[in-house]
């Protein structure tokens, strides 16, 4: 799991060089899937369930699950979370990141992007033994809520291991259900989807993969993998 988990991360790493105005969502998907064959790993995404391309690329008002396509051209000011998923031994690890196009976008989306980093790393703050799934998702709740966003309820964090979605599910608001307590050696996702506008989303009927906002405003999302420790948690997707 390290060893998938610090792929993620180098590889996040290395495609953040090449995200700027111009480039296409198929050149950042084809980047991808060659740094992860170099290193050994194997990419997730291709062929699961039918996923056609190595990563995911959501832009502006897709959620998540956006198919890498060549007329899919970034321009300034636009949003792109990259969600990558090396296989590593069997092992997988899962990471993304939400990047501005160019560095500047509006105010408010810039805003948007900073809240959900934040939201990340306030669910992760929750992850020690005895906490519960649903401390995660009551922090993250707590966080976004009155700042007035949408969180996304339709998709969820994971446990992931050998597998790429594993249980427990790891939802990223308050549900008013007590869930799983968190034990050393569990390995799951955060990944809280975070809406301008409403949590309601479109699944594509089309390619049977894209994820938009109802209302068409922006969404960003930021994901670890994480290891539940005897004192805390340990971050996976990270250098
Ligand atoms: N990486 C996504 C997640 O965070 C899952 C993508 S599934 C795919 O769970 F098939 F679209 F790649
Ligand atoms: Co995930
Ligand atoms: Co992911």
């Amino acid at each position: 799991m390290r060893a998938a988990g610090k792929l993620a991360a180098a590889l996040l790493d290395y495609i953040s060089g090449y995200i700027q105005p111009g480039i296409s969502t198929l050149a950042i998907n084809d980047l991808c899937e060659e740094f992860t064959k170099k290193n050994g790993g194997k990419s997730a995404p291709l062929g699961y369930k039918g996923f056609p391309k190595s990563v995911c690329t959501s832009i502006n008002e897709v959620v998540c699950h956006g198919i890498p396509k060549a007329v899919d051209v970034l321009k300034d000011g636009d949003i792109v979370n990259v969600d990558v998923t090396p296989i590593v031994d069997g092992y997988h690890g899962d990471s993304s990141r939400t990047f501005i196009v160019g560095g500047k976008t509006s105010p408010e989306v810039e805003r948007l992007v900073q809240d959900a980093e934040r939201a990340m790393w306030v669910g992760i703050e929750q992850v020690k033994p005895g906490n519960r799934v649903s401390d995660i998702a009551n922090a993250i709740d707590d966080y976004l809520t009155p700042k007035g966003y949408g969180i996304v309820r339709d998709l969820m964090g994971h446990g992931i291991g050998r597998g790429f979605h594993e249980e427990p599910q790891i939802p990223h608001y308050r549900s008013g259900r007590k869930l799983s307590k968190l034990e050393p050696g569990m390995t799951f996702t955060i990944e809280p989807m975070v809406n301008l506008g409403t949590w309601e989303v479109i699944f594509s009927k089309k390619d049977g993969w894209t994820v938009t906002t109802r209302d068409g405003k922006w969404s960003a999302q930021f994901e670890h993998t994480i290891l539940v420790t005897e004192k805390g948690y340990e971050i996976l997707t990270q250098a």
